[in-house]
């Protein structure tokens, strides 16, 4: 079964962002996908901001990314680009880590004007870390998710539409890198 690693650099679990990280992984779960979801922030702090490739906890989620053939990192966007927290932890992989996997890029934003901050800023990274195929990515605005007080989210139509059509490619691609 294929499996797919997320990684998430937003700066806190009550977030917009967390709404992306559980419709995609629904979604994937329900094409018979296993996920597995970093959270960079929940990673040591000290460690990603300092570059400390020693660290456990952090080497440990390399295995994650390893065995996924597909990875999916979800950023805001902060100041026209992908999210500080998602840098330290790219830095951090091992040269190659994405070889051979596809990646998708999502971002969540405040503002169309933005919608191409990701794959400008992104794209070189995920290329340099080794992947095979960079899927063309998503930008979410954030005004429509909603952020329900019970902790689940809610998805306008056009946040819904948007990601079941990415990731319906996204899913595509990896059963042709399946077979
Ligand atoms: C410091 C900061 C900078 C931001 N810069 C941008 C930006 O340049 N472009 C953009 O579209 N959204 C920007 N945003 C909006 C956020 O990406 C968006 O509102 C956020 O991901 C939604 O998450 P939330 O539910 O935690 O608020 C910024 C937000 C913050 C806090």
């Amino acid at each position: 079964m294929a499996s797919v690693a997320i990684i998430a650099g937003g700066n806190k679990i009550q977030s917009r962002l967390t709404g992306v990280v559980a419709y995609a992984e629904t979604y994937l779960n329900n094409k018979g996908i296993d996920t597995d979801v970093i959270h960079v922030h929940q990673l040591d702090a000290e460690a990603l901001i300092t570059a400390d490739f020693t660290n456990k906890t952090i080497n440990e989620t390399h295995q994650i990314i390893d065995k996924a053939d597909g990875i999916v990192i979800v950023s805001p966007v902060f100041k026209a680009a992908y999210s500080g927290i998602v840098k330290t932890y790219l830095d951090l992989l091992p040269r190659g880590a994405f070889t051979g996997k596809t990646v998708l890029p999502l971002a969540l934003g405040g503002t169309f004007a933005h919608v191409l901050a990701i794959q400008y800023s992104l794209d070189p990274v995920i290329k340099e870390l080794g992947a095979d195929t960079i899927h063309k990515g998503r930008f979410i605005l954030d005004k429509h998710i909603t952020a329900n007080e019970d902790g689940t989210y809610g998805y306008d139509q056009e946040a819904e539409e948007g990601l079941n059509k990415t990731l319906k490619k996204f899913v595509s691609d990896k059963a042709q890198v399946k077979e």
